[in-house]
């Protein structure tokens, strides 16, 4: 797993035009959903284009470990042989989910409503994430949870033997928070239902539709009431992966900041719960387009092209769309240092508590490579020093966090001197190609000896 070995310090220095086409993995949250819904269905799921990153892998292994059959076929593609809803098998070891939040918390909601007991942990990012989220809902199953002092893994829960339904309105904005209550549901006899007040990501709600449960989703003056009918059968499926916007905003970002650049990006799933940052971006005044829009497996799609944008200016980014570019937030932080004026973002505490701090994370960083930043506890604002502006020169601690040790990376090929993390291995956990794809577009970025 990620942070277990010895460091892999990284730097990236000013590049050429970036040119060529981008072909980034599969998204992982669309991934993780593919193996844990194909577990619970009864038959096969065939998946392609599965993201073939440390997070999903480990979840693939938990899904072998809670019963199902979990086999890779090809490049991306897997097949799953599913138990059933209700149907995991009690672990033999420990679940060890690596970096992966969205891996641990959702796999505690599909076994918190069954008679089996499992022990999770992860690596030092992941064990220092709050679980109290996720452990204070499935309490409400029934499901009960002994962990670390705040909630910490390794934490063991007990599954409800005999679950009752939910109705719980999410305290944050959380897709992993929702998605562990309506996993719980699955198996609770009756109606669970789960209340968000703002959207957020809603693969959980499109894929159960497709694997054949009964859900339904209202907008209400409550927010967003989603209403699953527990026990279904779930059907199993045929699953194309799209590719992952958080991972396409790397090379997007990239080429904004680099003279010359000009690249496409292919196939980019654009669920309007995801393409908060494209937004962004296209109203600070970036030269990216959308081409080709279609719908794939349910999710728009469209092709991404960037090209070099000098004239971008900072603008205040509307506290409602945090959700939807929750990911995104380290690499713009970098976009706003070379945009003129200031980038305010507003309504991001959840940054505080990801894979790092990213808020602490991105400001240190920004401010060791000449960048002056301010912050608060639910705020991040970058002073852009304009398309030829940014000094560079300093190492970012990437914290066993890929997001900010990539987000480094994208700064160091357009800074007047390079940029340096101190451990670039995180970068496999979502975008195990980011190396060889950046190089392949015309990136210098140099793997030093510590
Ligand atoms: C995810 C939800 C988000 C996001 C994470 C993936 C998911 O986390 O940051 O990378 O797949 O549900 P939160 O639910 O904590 O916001």
């Amino acid at each position: 797993m990620s942070g277990h070995g010895t460091p892999i310090p990284m730097t990236s220095r000013k590049s050429g035009p970036l040119k060529g086409v981008a072909d980034v993995p599969g998204d992982k949250s669309i991934s993780h959903r593919s193996l844990l819904l194909g577990a619970m269905a009864v038959g096969e799921t065939r998946v392609t284009g599965l993201l073939e990153g440390e997070d999903v892998l480990a979840t693939a292994a938990a899904m072998q470990a809670f019963g199902a059959e979990v086999e890779r076929l090809g490049d991306g593609a897997w097949r799953v042989n599913g138990v059933g809803v209700g149907g995991f098998a009690e672990p033999e070891d420990v679940i060890d989910c690596g970096n992966a939040g969205t891996g641990v918390r959702l796999i505690m909601g599909c076994m918190a409503t069954s008679p089996i007991t499992a022990t999770f942990t992860g690596d030092a990012s992941l064990r220092s994430r709050p679980m109290g989220r996720v452990t204070d809902p499935i309490a409400l199953f029934g499901a009960q949870s002994y962990g670390r002092t705040g909630g910490r893994l390794p934490m063991t829960v007990v599954g409800a033997k005999n679950p009752v339904p939910v109705r719980y309105k999410t305290p944050m904005a959380s897709a992993q928070v929702k998605s562990a209550v309506l996993l719980a549901g699955l198996n609770a006899p009756g109606e669970t239902v789960v209340i968000e007040a703002e959207a957020t990501r809603d693969h959980t709600e499109r894929m159960l539709a497709g694997f054949g449960a009964e859900i339904s989703v209202e907008d209400t003056g409550e927010g967003r009431v989603i209403t699953l009918v527990g026990q279904p059968e779930l059907k199993p499926q045929t699953i194309a992966v799209p590719r992952d916007p958080s991972s396409a905003a790397f090379p997007v970002c990239a080429a904004l900041i680099v003279p010359g650049s000009d690249v496409l990006v292919p196939n980019i799933g654009l669920n309007p719960t995801r393409a908060g940052l494209f937004t962004t971006l296209i109203e600070m005044g970036a030269d990216l387009t959308y081409e080709n829009e279609r719908e794939e497996g349910g999710e728009p799609v469209a092709d991404l092209r960037a090209r070099f944008s000098p004239d971008m200016k900072g603008i205040r980014v509307p506290e409602e769309r945090a959700a939807s570019m929750i990911d995104e937030y380290p690499v713009l932080s970098v976009v706003a240092a070379f945009a003129t004026g200031k980038t305010e973002m507003v309504g991001v505490h959840e940054l505080r508590v990801k894979e790092s701090d990213r808020i602490d994370a991105m400001a240190r960083g920004l401010e060791a490579n000449g960048v002056t930043i301010e912050e608060g506890r639910d705020f991040m604002t970058v002073h852009g020093l304009g398309p030829d502006g940014v000094p560079g020169g300093g190492t970012a601690a990437a914290r066993l966090d890929h997001r900010i040790a990539m987000s480094f990376m994208v700064m160091g090929m357009a800074s007047q001197s390079p940029v340096s993390v101190d451990d670039g291995q995180p970068i496999a956990t979502s975008f195990p190609i980011f190396e060889p794809l950046m190089t392949g577009l015309g990136a210098t970025i140099e793997r030093s000896t510590a």
